[in-house]
C-alpha cells in the first residue's frame, strides 16, 4: 500500500513504542514523518531507523515553545502538514483516585488532554490538511483500578475527539484509538514477570504489540477512512468481551 505518498505526518512521543510503530507504518507507505519526544538520543536512534523521510524535534509535549519549534521545522522542511497523531501520553500517578495529589493529577491532564488540544489547535493554525488520530485507552472506557486518573484523562481524550470532529468537519477528520495493554516501556509494570497470566484474560490469547495499534491508526489517518470521524476504535485483543478493562 502507498497511502501516504507525498504526505507529511507529525507524531508526538514517537521515539519508541506505539508512536515509533506508527511512524514506521507511514514511512513504509511512502510518507514523511516528523517525530517528537523528550530525549534527543532516543530520537536520533529512531530517525536513523526510520531513514531519510524522518526528522525529529526534541521537547516536552506540553511545552508551548517546543510546539512552536516543531511547526517552524515542519514549515521549513515540508511546507505542508497532512496528519497529526497525538500519541504522547503519561501516567505519573498510581493508586486510588482519592490518593492522587494535585500536582501529578494536573500534569496528567496537561500532557494527555490539554496538550492534545493545543497540538491540534496549532496544527490547524499551521494549515493541517487531512486528519488527526488521538491515543486514548480502554482505561478511558471502563474502570481501571490503580490507574484511575489516567483513565479519566483518556476518557477526556475520547470526548475531545468527538467535540473536535464536530467542530473541524468537514475539512478535517478526528478519530481515536483505545488500546488495552500493549508491550511497551510505558506498560511494562502491567505485564513484566507475569505475561502469561496477564495475557490469559485476552480473547485473542496475547497482549498487544505496537504494530497492532499502528495498523488501525494508519487506516484512520488514511483516505480509506474518508467517511469516519469522531470515532474511537477499541484495540484490545477481545479483552472487553470479558468485561475486562
Ligand atoms: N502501552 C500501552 O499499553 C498503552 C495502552 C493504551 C494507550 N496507550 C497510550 O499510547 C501512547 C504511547 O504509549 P507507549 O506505550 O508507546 O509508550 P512508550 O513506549 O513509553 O513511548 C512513549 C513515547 O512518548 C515520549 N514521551 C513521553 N512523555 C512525553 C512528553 N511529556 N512529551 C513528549 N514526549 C513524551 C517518549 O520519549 P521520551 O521519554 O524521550 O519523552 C516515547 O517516545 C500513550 O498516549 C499511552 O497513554 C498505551
Amino acid at each position: 500500500m502507498d497511502r501516504f505518498t507525498g504526505r507529511t505526518a507529525l507524531i508526538t512521543g514517537a521515539s519508541r513504542g506505539i508512536g515509533l510503530a506508527i511512524a514506521q507504518r507511514i514511512v513504509a507507505e511512502g510518507g514523511s514523518v516528523v517525530i517528537t519526544a523528550r530525549k534527543q538520543d532516543e530520537l536520533n536512534a529512531a530517525v536513523a531507523e526510520l531513514g531519510p523521510n524522518a526528522s525529529a524535534v526534541a521537547g516536552h509535549a506540553d511545552d508551548p515553545d517546543h510546539r512552536v519549534a516543531v511547526f517552524a521545522h515542519i514549515a521549513e522542511r515540508h511546507g505542508h502538514l497532512d496528519h497529526l497523531v497525538n500519541n504522547a501520553g503519561i501516567n505519573p500517578a498510581y493508586g486510588p483516585l482519592l490518593s492522587v495529589d494535585d500536582e501529578p493529577a494536573r500534569k496528567i491532564f496537561e500532557v494527555n488532554v490539554l496538550a492534545t488540544l493545543a497540538w491540534t489547535r496549532e496544527a490547524v493554525a499551521a494549515g493541517l490538511q487531512r486528519s488527526v488520530v488521538n491515543l486514548a485507552s480502554i482505561a478511558g472506557l471502563s474502570a481501571a483500578p490503580g490507574i484511575g486518573l489516567y483513565g479519566v484523562s483518556k476518557g477526556a481524550v475520547i470526548n475531545l475527539t468527538i467535540q473536535l470532529a464536530h467542530e473541524l468537519a468537514p475539512a478535517l477528520r478526528v478519530n481515536a484509538v483505545a488500546p488495552a495493554v500493549v508491550k511497551t516501556r510505558f506498560a511494562r509494570a502491567l505485564y513484566e514477570g507475569n505475561e502469561e497470566q496477564a495475557a490469559s484474560v485476552y480473547t485473542l490469547g496475547r497482549l498487544g504489540e505496537p504494530d497492532d495499534v499502528a495498523g488501525p491508526v494508519a487506516f484512520l489517518l488514511s483516505d480509506d477512512a474518508a467517511w469516519i470521524t469522531g470515532q474511537t476504535i477499541v484495540i484490545d485483543g477481545g479483552a472487553m468481551l470479558h468485561g475486562i478493562g
